[in-house]
């Protein structure tokens, strides 16, 4: 049997965390310390009612998972529940949901009291193996997407494989293309396994093997946050596949899923480094067959060149007229470069939509 990771642990500003994979009834205390309080997201628990049995008296919000709870005011409708519910320095707040409740209610944590201690449940695949290590919040705030934002790890993190039983598949679809670029950055033996588990077809893989995908990707993403916990330096390399990935799904009015849309820009990555001589043909095709088990082109035919050129301009990451891109010369060997907004872009993106 293979040597999946049941755990780790991640050192940050704030002290070390652990990461567990495991059954959330057996990670909880038994019984729920009176200051606790559980923030939810509605959908997971109507689908998992033992998640209420498990917090028992626990005061609970439930809230919507919507790009509105990510904003100051579904900020504010956390914290003003904290507050009228007493919580306290001694207690400890639960998140359990995908990104977008984490996202609000760590932003909440983070500054509730200087620093509020929490600890994540992630429930969608993209949070299991993405945004549940890492210590990032970010809301939106009049229109700019996740603009607003601090750095407050969890005290803790459970991974439990049986919340992925009940995604939609394009949830499943988005988490493995974000997972993608963990699996390059993590080097041969690592995109190994990820390419096994996509030529089974990823339709197939059951939630077991999805959250054994999901904790090879955070060890991953571990060793970039150890070394640059405030993103002043390597962990910016975790931006592979993401100036494409925003450019695709600005350009689509968001209708390509996040992670689809990473697939693709590390698709486009790679073939542009190839471009440049960066990267071998060989090298090139591998990543990109691992691509083509996951889409098909599909998303990207109704989309131009310019409309993505155009949504990579508006990407944060740009500085004047020029884009920082992570591009690879092999596995687990990231380079950055600046790059013009050009029609040299321009013609290179319309050139890879042709080729599909
Ligand atoms: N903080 C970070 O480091 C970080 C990193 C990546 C992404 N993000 C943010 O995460 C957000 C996206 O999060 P996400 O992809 O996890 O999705 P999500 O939290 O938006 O959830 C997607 C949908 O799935 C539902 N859902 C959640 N768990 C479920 C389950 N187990 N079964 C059935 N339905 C379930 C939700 O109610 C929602 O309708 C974005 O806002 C993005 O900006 C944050
Ligand atoms: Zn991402």
């Amino acid at each position: 049997m293979r040597n999946e990771t049941q755990g780790f642990v991640v050192r940050s500003h704030r002290g070390e965390y652990g990461v567990r994979r495991m059954a959330t009834s057996l990670a909880l205390p038994a019984t729920p310390g009176a200051a606790d309080r559980l923030v939810v997201d509605a959908q997971v628990q109507r689908l998992h009612p033992s998640v209420s049995g498990l917090f028992g008296a626990t005061p609970t919000m439930s809230v919507v998972a919507d790009e509105k709870l990510k904003s100051l005011e579904g900020a504010l409708s956390i914290l003003s529940w904290l507050l009228d519910t007493d919580f306290n320095r001694g207690g400890t707040l639960y998140v359990v949901g995908g990104g977008t409740v984490q996202d609000a209610a760590s932003f909440v944590a983070s500054i509730l009291h200087r620093g509020a201690r929490w600890v994540f449940v992630p429930t969608t695949l993209l949070a299991q193996g993405d945004s549940c290590i890492g210590g990032k919040s970010s809301i939106n705030v009049g229109g700019y997407k996740n603009q607003l934002g601090t750095f407050h790890p969890p005290a803790g993190v459970v991974i439990d494989s049986a919340f992925l039983a009940t995604l939609a598949p394009q949830e499943i679809r988005s988490g493995i293309g974000e997972m993608l670029h963990y699996a390059v950055l993590g080097g041969d033996a690592v995109f190994t396994r990820y390419e096994a588990a996509l030529a089974r077809g990823w339709e197939r893989l059951d939630t077991d093997e999805l959250t054994a995908l999901a904790m090879e990707a955070i060890a991953v993403k571990r060793e970039f946050i150890e070394a640059d916990e405030f993103d002043v330096d390597v962990r910016k390399n975790l931006n592979l596949g993401h100036t494409f990935g925003h450019g695709i799904e600005f350009a689509s009015c968001g209708a390509v899923p996040h992670g689809v849309a990473v697939a693709y820009g590390v698709d486009l990555a790679t073939s542009y480094a190839y471009e440049r001589g960066l990267l071998s043909a060989a090298k090139r095709d591998r990543i990109g067959k691992a691509v083509l088990q996951l889409v098909d082109g599909s998303e990207l035919r109704p989309l131009t060149g310019s409309q993505i050129l155009d949504g990579i301009a508006k990407d944060k990451k740009r500085s004047g007229g020029e884009v920082e891109l992570v591009l690879i010369e092999d596995l687990k060997k990231a380079v950055r470069v600046k790059v013009p907004l050009d029609q040299h872009l321009g013609l290179f993106l319309d050139n890879y939509l042709d080729k599909w």
